[in-house]
This record gives structure tokens, C-alpha cells and sequence, in this order.
């Protein structure tokens, strides 16, 4: 039974303090720490919140030790195994496996909402040929604020619904939109007729000059993919997500906002930097001085796709995204299969490598998914965006309960200041 408080001693005026432990339904206690600075004058420190719950929330699990991570109490690999993404996306949403009819709702709202606002289309324009995905992404989403005013009372839950089923449905056909900018090449528009991943497949890979035929291989691979990313607890983006929204602005903006913060290589960004660094490494023979800089901690080199704040064994969905990798390149008929062959044999190396061991360092979600990008012929620029796709599900998802939360207020931290003490205006003159 764990214990209901923790008893506080200021050293400097003896002051006790019992602050209140928390129990969820599963993993560590948390300490209640709200009445600290009124009681104690004194503030929590831990930058990059590593000892923090910023939040209750009923929504995701990860256990780091154990490397398992549950969406709403279902162990991902039974979601992986039998379940579909805009199944999954309704679980997060809503909390519970829907029946058929409510499946069925669902599934029809998002296909009706797939289309943009052809003046929204016009914005890629503005953009260069070469611009990178993730930013036309992020201000195109951004600007989903600018154009639906109708719907932005984030109080009311039929415009919370509303919101939800509108980005989750509009995002693949914005990252379509950015992909075709990036080639040239004209849009195309989405399908009703097709399900989520073929959708975004078709509006990927489809020309006016030819018919396209979606393949099912393809489209059960990118329906994994976007189960595995859909959710996952806190981390950075999410977090920005909260945060955004927690001063009430608009949920487009807060949506934007998340996109931004995925893109960096720490983050999302690390699955197109590990397709950059499998191809910089480029053979066998050359992984052990890649791993030698890696260890080395004069060298700002990484193992990208390596290591977790939070899973500290395998992150279960890097495993499933492994075994992924050899059905689709086999069935896709790909042999030339080199990346897989050398992220393979690095991973095997790496975790033989004392260092990766006693650091706890294993492939994450990103090591491998970029394998499986590649082979559907997307390049690397668009890995990220997959992953933004399929992470709206769990922004969304986050911010409606962060929302609806009658205790919620807005975030604002505080801090350690260790700058200069007060000291009076020199004017120019006397400098
Ligand atoms: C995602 O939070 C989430 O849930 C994120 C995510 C999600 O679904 O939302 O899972 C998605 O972002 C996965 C992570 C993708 N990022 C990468 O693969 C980039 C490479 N990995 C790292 O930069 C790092 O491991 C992080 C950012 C993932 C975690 O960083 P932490 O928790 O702040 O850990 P750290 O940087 O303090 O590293 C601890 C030690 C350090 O050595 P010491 O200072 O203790 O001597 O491990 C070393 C680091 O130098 N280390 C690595 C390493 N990662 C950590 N050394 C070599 N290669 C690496 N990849």
C-alpha cells in the first residue's frame, strides 16, 4: 500500500509541509506538489520534465521498463494485430472500442470531410518548389484557423466534434497537397470510395494521366504505421499541444503548433534523420566507427532512432515496425533491401555495445519506420508528415480531454532565475 503523503522539511525555517500522493491506475505514485509554493515558498526543478506529470489524463500508458504502451488500456500489439486506425482513432477519442454502427458513423464522417477549401489550396502557391513538407504542413494547418470560424467555440462539445472530425479527416489531403507541391505535379483530390490509408495513398501516388491502383500490401502497411504513432502519453509535442490550447486558442493553431514541435530531430524528426544517417553510414563495415561516434561525447553525433526519455527496453512499437518491415519489403517484392539489411546489423551491434546497454539505449518508433516509408516511394522530406498524420489522432484526442477538464487552467511555468541581481539603468554616456 503505497503511503498518502509526503512530509516536507524546509531546512531553512522547519516548515512541514504534507503534500498529498497520488495513485493512478497504474505506474508510479505521484506527488501533489500545487500547495508547495504557497506553503513553502519554494519551486519544483526538472527541465525537459523528466520527473513531471504535467497532467491526469485516461488516455495512453507506456511502461518505459517494461516497454509496454496501451491506448486507452489496450496493449498496442492487439490494436497493431486486430484493430484499424480510424477504429483506433474513435478508442482515443471517445475512450471505447466503438460497435459497428458507431464505427460505421465515424468512418463516413471523416471520408465526407477529406476535402480542403479550394482557396486553402491556393496557399501552396506561395511556397517554393522546394520547401520542405513539414513547414507547408504546419502553416497550411495553421491557417485551418483562418477558415473555420464557425466552429471555434471549444466549450461546446458539438464544435469540439466538429474540430476533431475535421483535421483528422483534412490532414492526409493537406500533406498530399504539399507532397504534390513539392513535385510539380497537379493534386489529386481524395476518393469517398477509398478507406483512410488508401485515400492518402491515392492522393500520394495518383497522376491524371494514368489510373492508379492502390496496393492493398501498401495500404495495410501505412494503416499499421498510423496505429503505432497515433498516441503516446506526454511527449514534446503533445505537451506543446496542452499548452497551446490550455490559453483557449484556436485548435487548429494549437494542432500547428504540435506539427512544429515534432519536426525536430529529437522528436518526429528522427526518422527522416535516420534514412540521412543509414545512407551516410552506407555499409556494414562502416557501422562500428558510426558507433564508435555515437559514444564518443566530443562528437554531437547521435544513433538516430536510438534511445527514448521514456522506454528504457524495447519500444514495443519499434519491434512491430521491424517485423512490419520484412512483410512489406518481401511482399512488395523488394530486394534490393540494403537500409533494412544495415538497420539491422546496426541494431544488432549497437545493442551488443556496453555503452548502448548501460545507457538503455534501443531502436524507438523512428528507427525503422523509415524503411517502410521508402519502400512505398515516399522521400525521406515526407517521413515526418506521416508521422504528423497519424499523431493528429492523439493531439486531438489530448486536447479535448485537457479541455473538458473542469480543473484546467493555462499553463505557465515558472523558473530558476540565476541572472543579474537588480541594477540601475547606465545611460549611453557612461558606458
Ligand atoms: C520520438 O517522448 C516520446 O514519446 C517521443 C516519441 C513519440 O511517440 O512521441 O516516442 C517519438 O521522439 C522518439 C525519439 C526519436 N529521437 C531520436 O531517435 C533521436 C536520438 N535519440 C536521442 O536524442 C535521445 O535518446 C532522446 C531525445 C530520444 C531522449 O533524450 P533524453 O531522454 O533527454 O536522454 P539524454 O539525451 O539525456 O541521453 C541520456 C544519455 C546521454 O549520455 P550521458 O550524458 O548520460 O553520458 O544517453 C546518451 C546521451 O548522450 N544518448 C545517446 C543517444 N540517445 C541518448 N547516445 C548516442 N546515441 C543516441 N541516440
Amino acid at each position: 500500500m503505497s503511503q498518502d503523503s509526503f512530509s516536507l522539511k524546509n531546512p531553512n525555517n522547519g516548515e512541514t509541509t504534507d503534500l498529498q500522493v497520488r495513485s493512478g491506475t497504474v505506474g508510479p505514485d505521484v506527488v501533489d506538489i500545487r500547495k508547495l509554493y504557497a506553503s513553502q515558498g519554494v519551486f519544483t526543478f526538472d527541465p525537459g520534465f523528466a520527473a513531471t506529470a504535467s497532467c491526469e489524463s485516461k488516455i495512453t500508458y507506456i511502461d518505459g521498463a517494461q516497454g509496454v504502451l496501451m491506448y486507452r488500456g489496450y496493449p498496442i500489439e492487439q490494436l497493431a494485430k486486430q484493430s484499424s486506425f480510424v477504429e483506433v482513432a474513435y478508442l482515443l477519442l471517445y475512450g471505447e472500442l466503438p460497435d459497428g454502427e458507431q464505427l460505421a458513423a465515424f468512418e463516413q464522417s471523416i471520408r465526407l470531410h477529406t476535402m480542403i477549401n479550394e482557396t486553402m489550396l491556393r496557399l501552396f502557391n506561395g511556397f517554393h518548389y522546394d520547401a520542405h513538407p513539414m513547414a507547408m504542413v504546419a502553416g497550411v494547418v495553421g491557417s485551418m484557423s483562418a477558415f473555420y470560424h464557425d466552429t471555434t467555440d471549444i466549450y461546446d462539445q458539438r464544435h469540439r466534434d466538429i474540430f476533431a472530425h475535421r483535421i483528422i479527416a483534412k490532414i492526409p489531403t493537406i500533406a498530399a497537397a504539399a507532397y504534390k507541391h513539392t513535385l510539380g505535379q497537379p493534386f489529386s483530390y481524395p476518393r469517398n470510395d477509398l478507406d483512410y490509408a488508401s485515400n492518402l495513398l491515392h492522393m500520394f501516388f495518383a497522376v491524371p494521366a494514368e489510373t492508379y491502383e492502390i496496393d492493398p500490401v501498401a495500404a495495410e502497411a501505412l494503416d499499421l504505421l498510423f496505429i503505432l504513432h497515433a498516441d503516446h502519453e506526454q511527449n514534446c509535442s503533445t505537451s506543446t499541444v496542452r499548452l497551446a490550447g490550455s490559453s483557449g486558442a484556436n485548435p487548429y493553431s494549437a494542432i500547428a503548433a504540435g506539427i512544429a514541435a515534432l519536426w525536430g530531430p529529437a522528436h518526429g524528426g528522427a526518422n527522416e534523420a535516420v534514412l540521412t544517417m543509414l545512407q551516410e553510414i552506407g555499409s556494414v563495415d562502416r557501422i562500428e566507427t558510426y558507433v564508435a561516434k555515437a559514444k564518443d561525447k566530443d562528437d554531437p553525433f547521435r544513433l538516430m532512432g536510438f534511445g527514448h526519455r521514456v522506454y528504457k527496453n524495447f519500444d514495443p512499437r519499434a519491434t512491430l515496425i521491424r517485423e512490419a518491415c520484412h512483410k512489406v519489403l518481401a511482399r512488395l517484392g523488394r530486394v534490393d533491401t540494403p537500409l533494412f539489411d544495415l538497420a539491422l546489423r546496426l541494431e544488432e551491434i549497437a545493442l551488443q555495445d556496453e555503452y548502448f546497454i548501460e545507457k538503455k539505449l534501443y531502436p524507438n518508433v523512428d528507427f525503422y519506420s523509415g524503411i517502410i516509408y521508402r519502400a512505398l516511394g515516399l522521400p525521406t522530406s515526407m517521413f515526418t508528415v506521416m508521422f504528423a498524420i497519424a499523431r493528429t489522432v492523439g493531439w486531438v484526442s489530448q486536447w479535448r480531454e485537457m479541455i473538458a477538464d473542469p480543473d484546467g487552467r493555462i499553463g505557465r511555468p515558472r523558473q530558476l532565475y540565476t541572472g543579474p541581481p537588480k541594477r540601475d539603468y547606465v545611460p549611453i554616456t557612461e558606458r
